[in-house]
């Protein structure tokens, strides 16, 4: 089997030559704090070691009660936001049929996210599309407290019980979350519903390899053990004993820092050619903005879906502010092949790409594109992928779960906290006057009346 690869060629023609060597000691500072966890945030390193530490009898046990879904519900629900959602639907989405909504499938049950946002319409909508169906629910929570999957949740819960009893809800409601703290726990343990739990050490946005992402990729249909056989080998290939110049997680964050630090790159754009990744860049905008955007710094992680976004983001990137570097995601090789026909009058013109795969001509975008970007001021990272399956998103998963610790510590953050999220939290519960915020929801009242 291949692995992926990464290729920084075209990123350090910005740089003074050595710059990315240069930070080999600190690359391997960081990797020796997070394996001796003696790092800001060591007790949130359940990740690093994470994949090889899966058995195949917990796979089992994720793939047997995800059967007793498959085949129970013709729709299943997976109720959760940030780390405990952008991982699955990454996977889910990057392997899945882009049609797949519209699409009667016997074997795989739909799948639908929920509890990522507080949208009415979004919330009614998706309860109208539920009536009378058999479906399920997957609550994912770390904390079992988080306010959209609970309200998402409270909904999903009530209509599932209303339409088929306690009995079927029951068997259809699997809860992921704390061993035993938050509502969502005490919730299963008292209605005895199935339940994983989501180990104290791994934050959400590292959760992906543990049942927050399993259990809803399983249900999907994916191989959930060839996912995690991918980022096995991954954390293999970028472990501690992998020398610099062969580590690309190591190179990855290396050559990230010195554009930030030593050219004044303060936004990387992760870049994809096929609309399948669109979720996978979601997740990886989290785990990057959540891990390293504190203590004032941080490189703002933005996403573009090309060629989409040439045609509304592409004049700025080409031409803006250059304070940008792009990394691509580049699949080799598609899953289908489509050759475009020969049409005897050619009024389009195009006859000149008869015979040739649909991938050559998006081949031949991204290549130009990439060279047209960086002929315009913007540094290019290039990760290549061999294809889109469980094994690679596997790996690449992993690279950039491990490539983000280093760079995070490297810029001397805590890459694995995420105070910053409570800000928001705090003001709204005032606002809704939630019970144990008086004083809070006192102080919001005068602030706003001082505002006017
Ligand atoms: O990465 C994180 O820790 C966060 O994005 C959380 O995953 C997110 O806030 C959801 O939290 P919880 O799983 O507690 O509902």
């Amino acid at each position: 089997m291949e692995s992926i690869k990464l290729d920084i060629t075209k990123a350090t023609q910005f740089l003074n030559p050595g710059v990315v060597e240069a930070y080999a000691p600190q690359v391997a500072a960081a990797q020796v704090a997070l394996e001796n966890g003696t790092c800001s945030g060591n007790d949130f390193l359940g990740w690093l070691h994470l994949p090889s530490s899966i058995t195949t009898d917990f796979l089992a046990e994720i793939e047997s009660v995800a059967n007793t879904l498959r085949e129970k519900c013709e729709v299943v629900v997976v109720a959760g936001i940030g780390g405990s959602y952008l991982g699955a639907r990454a996977v889910i989405e990057g392997l899945g049929n882009s049609f797949a909504w519209l699409i009667e499938d016997k074997k795989n049950p739909t799948i639908l996210f929920a509890g990522n946002n507080i949208g009415e319409d979004y919330l009614s909508e998706l309860t109208t599309y539920l009536k009378n169906k058999k479906f399920g629910v997957i609550n994912i929570s770390k904390s079992g407290t988080t306010t959209e999957t609970a309200l998402a949740f409270r909904l999903l819960k009530k209509q599932c019980e209303d339409q088929f009893g306690k009995d079927f809800a029951k068997n259809v409601i699997v809860a992921v979350t704390d061993e035993k703290k938050g509502a969502a726990r005490v919730t299963a343990t008292q209605e005895g519903y199935k339940s994983f739990i989501i180990p104290d050490n791994i934050g959400g946005r590292f959760s992906v390899l543990t049942p927050v992402g399993l259990l809803p990729i399983a249900v999907a249909g994916f191989d959930i053990k060839s996912l995690v056989e991918g980022a096995k080998v991954m954390e293999e290939e970028t472990s501690i004993d992998v020398p610099f110049a062969n580590n690309i997680a190591a190179r990855y964050a290396a050559v990230r820092q010195a554009l930030y630090a030593q050219a004044g790159k303060k936004i990387e754009i992760i870049a994809n050619f096929q609309p399948k990744l669109h979720y996978f860049a979601e997740w990886w905008k989290q785990l990057y903005g959540e891990s390293e955007g504190k203590d004032n710094k941080g490189i703002f992680p933005a996403a573009c879906d090309f060629t989409t976004d040439l045609h509304s983001m592409g004049q700025w990137i080409q031409e803006g502010e250059r304070s940008i570097f792009e990394t691509v995601v580049s699949v080799e090789q598609s899953n289908a092949t489509l050759l475009f026909p020969h049409d005897d009058e050619n009024l389009d013109g195009l006859n000149f790409l008869e015979g040739k795969r649909v991938d050559e001509v998006n081949k031949m975008a991204e290549l130009g594109t990439r060279l047209a970007h960086v002929d315009g001021g913007v540094p290019n990272i290039h990760i290549s992928v061999p294809t889109l399956n469980e094994y690679y998103l596997g790996q690449l998963i992993y690279f950039f779960e491990k490539a983000c610790g280093i760079s995070g510590l490297i810029m001397e953050v805590n890459p694995f906290n995420q105070p910053g999220v409570e800000a928001y939290k705090k003001n709204m519960f005032a606002l809704l006057n939630k019970p144990g915020y008086e004083a809070e929801s006192k102080a919001i009242q005068e602030r706003l009346t001082n505002d006017k």
